[in-house]
């Protein structure tokens, strides 16, 4: 244990700590977003995975959820940290800057990562919680869905938020693939684009849905 705080107070240990949780998240999220992508099924598939999630595999589901939010609330502390001794570090008027990638990551995560959180926060209370938004079913996941997706304002938010997220995911694909080891020069355009291409896929995944809504293919 003493060995494990001694490294999570290197800056090393906190973006490996940020880089790990992301990689868990960015699982987690591939896994929500196929099983969103059973909407275009219709409301049966959907509705007996979201059953299969709150009865058969409620123990799995109880499970993925301690683990998940343990490891949001390490990359949510990771992240604050780094950036408080980023800040630290820079004097004030501190013209040129040392290293303009990690600075500028480091500035833009700091706004976009508050605003998934938020999200996340207004997500849980329209689809889990059901306090939110013209669909409250406990048991009818696709009517909730497609009423809330049919205000257009609603639909406007979650299609906003992917956009913030898919600029989240791109630098913390970048970021997280750097620190884990592909930091060579000679995987910087491979780099690029398993970083660009796993964010692209995610975003428009789930943007897919409330768009599909909004044109009327999902009703
Ligand atoms: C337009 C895209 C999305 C749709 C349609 C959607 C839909 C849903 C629905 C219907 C549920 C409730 C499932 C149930 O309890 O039966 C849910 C849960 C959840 N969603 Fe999403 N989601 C979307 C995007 C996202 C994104 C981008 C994130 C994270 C950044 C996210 C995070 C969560 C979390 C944390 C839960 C709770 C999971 C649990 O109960 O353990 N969702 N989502």
């Amino acid at each position: 244990m003493q060995g494990w705080l001694a490294f999570y107070r290197t800056t090393v240990g906190k973006k490996i700590v940020m880089a790990v949780t992301g990689a868990m998240m960015f699982l987690w999220l591939i896994g929500h977003m196929v099983g969103n992508l059973q909407i275009f099924f219709g409301p049966e598939k959907i509705n007996t995975y979201a059953h299969f999630l709150h009865n058969g595999g409620e123990e799995i589901l109880l499970g993925v959820r301690a683990v998940m939010i343990v490891a949001l609330l390490l990359h949510l502390l990771a992240a604050l940290q780094v950036t408080l001794a980023d800040w630290r570090a820079r004097p004030v008027g501190y013209v040129v800057k040392k290293n303009i990638e990690t600075s500028y990551a480091a500035r833009t995560m700091i706004i976009s990562g508050p605003l998934i959180f938020l999200y996340i926060v207004y997500h849980l209370l329209m689809f889990t919680f059901l306090k939110v938004g013209p669909g409250r079913s406990a048991t009818d996941v696709y009517a909730n869905v497609v009423q809330g997706f049919q205000v257009p304002l609603i639909a406007g938010v979650y299609i906003a938020a992917m956009l913030v997220l898919v600029y989240h995911l791109w630098h913390g694909a970048w970021s997280m693939l750097q620190t884990l080891g592909a930091n060579h020069p000679k995987y910087n355009s491979l780099r690029k684009i398993v970083a660009t291409g796993l964010a692209v896929i995610i975003a428009v995944g789930f943007a897919s849905v409330p768009v599909a809504v909004l044109l009327g293919i999902i009703r």
